[in-house]
């Protein structure tokens, strides 16, 4: 089966993308990474999503994400495609976005990340790439996936947000209950016995009390 599963490694491929050829754990280097895929240039929920990554970017920076696209177009297509996407951004219609686009007019990479969609084809019948949105950490395991097919466009508000939980996460042993937001109270990890949570949280932690009996709800403030 082609495709990625969470822990394992981003293969290190080879790739023409509008900002040169690029292997990708050298893209990577040790910065968190995220890969998001697209259909096809010149589409409309493509290039609002082009868009709002593009906006997106400093947040993405800050937070030491590399971004990366894919659309299995070639790339002069991704150029002249990028300055439609500034001009709808209200900028100047440049070929320039701050993050490179990879060319997979074969669909060779597709294939292998498991990211084709088959109900959504092109005029050849050929299936377009579907919105898989892969998250890399600086070990360049995958640490998240998100799979959309082409008629939903995704909310990178969220792509945000889990990034901000998996960067936590990664580092505290917390886990981040529904709807969380970053400054919200956070979980204790149930493998964490009360003893080293209350060392280890020094603002507290908060148990609910369920009629259970069991003390799992274990809440902490965001640690910093
Ligand atoms: C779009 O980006 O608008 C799109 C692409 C493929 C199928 C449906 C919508």
């Amino acid at each position: 089966m082609p495709g990625l599963l969470l822990g394992d490694e981003a293969p290190d491929f080879e790739a023409d993308t509008t900002q040169g050829r690029i292997r990708f754990h050298d893209f990577l280097g040790d910065s968190w990474g995220i890969l998001f895929s697209h259909p096809r240039d010149f589409t409309p929920v493509c290039t609002t999503e082009l868009g709002r990554a593009a906006r997106l970017a400093p947040e993405f920076s800050k937070r030491n994400v590399k971004m990366i696209a894919l659309s299995i177009d070639s790339v002069p297509d991704h150029l002249a495609w990028s300055k439609d996407i500034n001009a709808y951004n209200g900028e100047q219609p440049e070929e320039t976005l701050p993050f490179p686009i990879i060319a997979d007019k074969n669909r060779e990479l597709a294939v292998k990340l498991g990211m084709l969609d088959p109900d959504e084809r092109d005029k050849d019948g050929m299936p377009l790439t579907a919105r898989v949105v892969f998250v890399f950490g600086p070990d360049k395991k995958l640490k998240l996936s998100i799979l959309y097919p082409a008629t939903t466009g995704r909310n990178f508000d969220e792509i945000l947000r889990v990034v901000d939980s998996l960067q936590l996460t990664a580092y505290k042993k917390v886990a981040t209950p529904v709807d969380w937001k970053p400054g919200d109270s956070v979980m204790v990890v149930p493998t964490l016995p009360d003893e080293e949570a209350k060392k280890l949280f020094p603002k507290g932690v908060f148990t609910k009390d369920l009629p259970s009996g069991k003390k799992y709800l274990r809440y902490t403030p965001q640690p910093e």
